[in-house]
């Protein structure tokens, strides 16, 4: 956004803030617990100028540690409702500039999610022609959001045959829209460096200048790997001692992982993409589906933010992790999407019981934290 970055004021209370904001000036009754800066909102040249400087939110009530100080980045707050608005935006933009995308181009990715949504928001806005390769499996309501938005959808109806994954199956149909279109262009978010330059410069910055520095770990959801490796190139590159966390699906091939069934969309990956070969991070937690769900319910039910399944994960490696970190420990955890998308999965106890074999008792305990997350 043209708008200077998120003013300071993430260590101060919402509570204090409301109050000194309703003794300073005289507000009507309605209004009075809306605003909580003191900073007139900045005007958004466009949508995708009201892309990042996502609110970073002190969240006092989701583990049982006062003394430690946690924080979720809302990127669920971007305008297509999620991260990867940046990446989406950033790699068009690029390519818009160094003239490899025109009037004329056809753009085609294969995705499912987040990335496409982000994609399809950025060609809505400058008129760009994008379709999207999805397969069986992607939900319906992200296929309205496509079409809503003007993209093109070209559904893979059968698994690639030698391997039998749809992964494979649509990054051949991305090859053969590419083979017989004579002006495409493959954002490729799986390989291409704006993808994490995308974070580098924005979300790990806004999350440091926030909090002025003070940050002892963060904790990341993984699948491109590029919010992740953006993160902590600009840690390493000011220096900072912050420690990354890496939030990875059990089931995930990342960091070596054991290939396995994964029901969250968004999180893991089936294939390493060729961003993540050479990286590495400080540590590597991995969470179960049914620990996913525990979060996105608990962060519902204890700080009013309907989150998406990977930041559940996140927060639930958090509150793992919790019990060996030392008082005044500084974390940041980001919220990647929205939980709107999730209501007839993850916040569904149907659902839950169905694919993860979760009671709904045993659910409401987890999320209580008065019995462990098994299913
Ligand atoms: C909801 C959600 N969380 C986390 C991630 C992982 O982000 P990255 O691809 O930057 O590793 C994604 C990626 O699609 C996602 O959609």
């Amino acid at each position: 956004m043209s708008a200077s970055p998120s003013p300071p004021v993430a260590r101060q209370t919402s509570v204090a803030r409301q109050t000194s904001v309703v003794q300073q000036t005289t507000v009507e009754p309605s209004t009075r617990s809306a605003p909580s800066t003191q900073h007139p909102a900045a005007v958004a040249d466009g949508i995708l100028d009201a892309i990042g400087n996502t609110p970073l939110v002190r969240l006092r009530r989701y583990l049982d540690r006062p003394d430690l100080e946690l924080y979720g980045k809302l990127e669920l707050a971007n305008p297509g409702g999620s991260a990867k608005d940046r990446p989406a935006t950033r790699m068009l933009a690029e390519a818009l500039e160094r003239g490899l995308v025109g009037p004329e181009t056809l753009i085609v990715e294969s995705s499912s999610g987040n990335t496409a949504i982000g994609l399809a928001q950025f060609c809505s806005f400058h008129g760009l022609r994008f379709r999207c390769i999805v397969d069986p499996r992607t939900q319906k309501q992200n296929i309205a959001i496509l079409g809503a938005y003007g993209a093109e959808v070209d559904c893979v109806t059968e698994p690639d045959p030698l391997t039998g994954d749809f992964l494979t199956a649509r990054l051949e149909r991305v090859q053969q829209t590419l083979d017989s279109h004579p002006n495409t262009f493959w954002p490729n978010q799986y390989a291409n460096p704006d993808n994490p330059l995308s974070h580098r410069l924005g979300t790990i910055r806004e999350i440091v200048e926030s909090l002025d520095g003070r940050l002892d770990l963060l904790f990341v959801a993984t699948s491109s790997t590029g919010t992740a490796q953006g993160c902590q190139s600009y840690l390493r590159q000011h220096r900072l001692e912050t420690r990354v966390v890496a939030v990875d699906a059990k089931g995930s091939v990342l960091f070596g992982g054991q290939r396995g069934e994964r029901r969250i969309p968004g999180l893991g990956a089936g294939k390493e993409p060729p961003l993540a070969a050479s990286v590495s991070f400080d540590h590597i937690e991995r969470v179960s589906d049914l620990e996913c769900v525990v979060g996105c319910r608990r962060l519902a039910r204890r700080e009013g933010i309907l989150a998406g399944g990977s930041s559940g994960g996140v927060l639930e490696a958090v509150r793992r992790m919790a019990p060996e970190m030392p008082r005044d420990t500084v974390c940041v955890a980001i919220l990647a999407d929205r939980g709107t998308r999730y209501l007839d999965t993850v916040f569904d106890d149907a659902w839950v019981e169905r694919e993860l074999g979760c009671s709904p008792d045993g659910l409401q305990r987890a999320v209580e934290g008065t019995a462990p997350t098994t299913a």
